[in-house]
């Protein structure tokens, strides 16, 4: 298995030379030689999850067969082993959004525990009555819900950013939001209803003059652009594994040292104490202070795996190639008649959201489904997104590295079929 995964990032390597050949990316991927009712597989609902390469997949069959052992407690071999393997996919995750530390890394299930982490143990210490948290009108329900539960424990206030009819949001409405009682602003890197790529760097500077940090829901955009969070000078960034070619159930939650040091255990149990008396507890250092229990430890690895994979074809190449994507496919769409992309920002990734007149999007995606082309449709988790824009639901498609000119066709062509038949 070491050889088959070797073999694979040795083919990655060679593509960065030869430049981005989505052809050899797509056999890197088994699931997309599968047929769907009776046609090729079309996988475009890759903002609700990716799919994974062989590598991916390689490393924790590798890891079950070979590694399996729990972290950080055993003194043999094995667990010797998989610590090292568990810890190398962390410093791999610190050097792919370049945090100073890999302590500044912790492992969670996604990019909703980060987020409810930081809201309990940030909120629970800083956050009291009378004080105000920021999210704009275009956040996913798991950066919205988790803000509204803190604010029912301590009286705090949620202030919303509104957006205009493109999905933008307003930066000097955003501005006029902030005062003396903000004490977080928490909004999306990429929305994953309209695909609007949000000024983050604004964002958090205008936010940093008030002292007040600001955590990034990165979910929809480190799978597609680069991320820098000492650049960016984010004070927290969440990111879910599995939209990022790893597995499902794991995620990272990056966080400044000091704030990550200032802030309470989110759980409690093993791995996050360093002494347990009855009368008192001692608390882990960094990461594993965030960090109770046996993780998610074959799905660390993976996602060490799919940032390996990512990072030797390329984050520019990958962000080029969709940007292509989302050209084309903006253009196709837009030429049929009687359909509406929702959201038309500037600034995008590769997510199109649409509606179309005479059907409803869910008649829309089971249409499309039939012609073996898959995408999301319904509220997508961002209900406030769709009651902005007076809508029900949208049918949206969304692009991964491994998607291609030509599925995009077939698209257009099922949408025709779903035109047919509504008339
Ligand atoms: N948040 C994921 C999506 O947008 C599940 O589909």
């Amino acid at each position: 298995m070491k050889v088959a995964r070797d073999t694979v990032l040795e083919n990655a390597w060679s593509r960065t030379e030869n430049r981005f050949d989505v052809r050899r990316i797509r056999e890197d991927f088994p699931i997309l030689k599968r047929r769907v009712h009776g046609r090729p597989l079309v996988y475009l609902d890759n903002a609700a999850t990716s799919q994974k390469p062989q590598v991916v997949i390689d490393a924790l069959t590798r890891y079950y067969a070979e590694e399996n052992s729990n972290i950080h407690r055993g003194v043999h071999f094995l667990s010797e082993q998989a610590t090292n393997a568990y810890e190398s996919a962390r410093a791999k995750a610190r050097d792919f959004i370049n945090a100073k530390e890999a302590r500044e890394i912790i492992f969670v299930r996604g990019t909703t525990e980060g987020i409810n982490l930081v809201a309990q143990s940030y909120g629970g210490k800083f956050v009291r009555k009378g004080d105000e948290i920021v999210i704009s009108a275009m956040e996913h329900h798991s950066n919205i819900v988790p803000w509204q539960m803190l604010c029912e424990q301590v009286g705090a206030k949620l202030r919303v950013i509104p957006i205009n009819p493109e999905g933008e949001l307003l930066v000097d409405e955003y501005k006029a939001v902030l005062n003396k009682r903000t004490k977080l602003v928490s909004v999306a890197h990429v929305s994953n209803a309209l695909g609007t790529i949000n000024p983050v760097k604004e964002i958090i500077e205008i936010a940093h003059a008030w002292n007040v940090p600001v955590l990034v829901d990165g979910a929809q955009a480190a799978p597609h652009l680069t991320v820098d969070v000492q650049d960016l000078d984010c004070d927290f960034y969440a990111f879910s594994g599995h939209k990022l070619y790893g597995p499902t159930g794991i995620g990272i939650l990056y966080g400044k040292e000091r704030w990550l040091e200032a802030m309470p255990p989110y759980q409690g149990g093993g791995d996050m104490i360093s002494l347990v008396t009855f009368e008192k507890t001692h608390y882990n250092v960094l990461p594993f202070k965030f960090e109770a229990g046996t993780p998610h430890i074959a799905g660390g690895i993976g996602l060490g795996s799919a940032i390996d994979y990512l990072r030797a074809i390329g984050m520019d190449a990958i962000a080029a190639h969709e940007r292509e994507l989302l050209a084309y496919g903006t253009t196709a769409l837009s030429a049929i008649k009687g359909l509406r992309i929702i959201g038309t920002a500037k600034e995008k990734a590769g997510v199109i959201s649409f509606v179309l007149d005479g059907a409803h999007p869910h008649d829309i995606g089971t249409i499309l489904d039939q012609q073996g082309v898959a995408i999301r449709a319904g509220h997508h988790c961002a209900m406030p997104v769709m009651q902005r824009f007076a809508l029900p639901a949208t049918a949206r498609a969304s692009f991964a590295m491994y998607n291609t000119q030509e599925e995009i066709d077939l698209l257009v062509e099922a949408i025709d079929k779903v035109i047919e038949v509504f008339g």
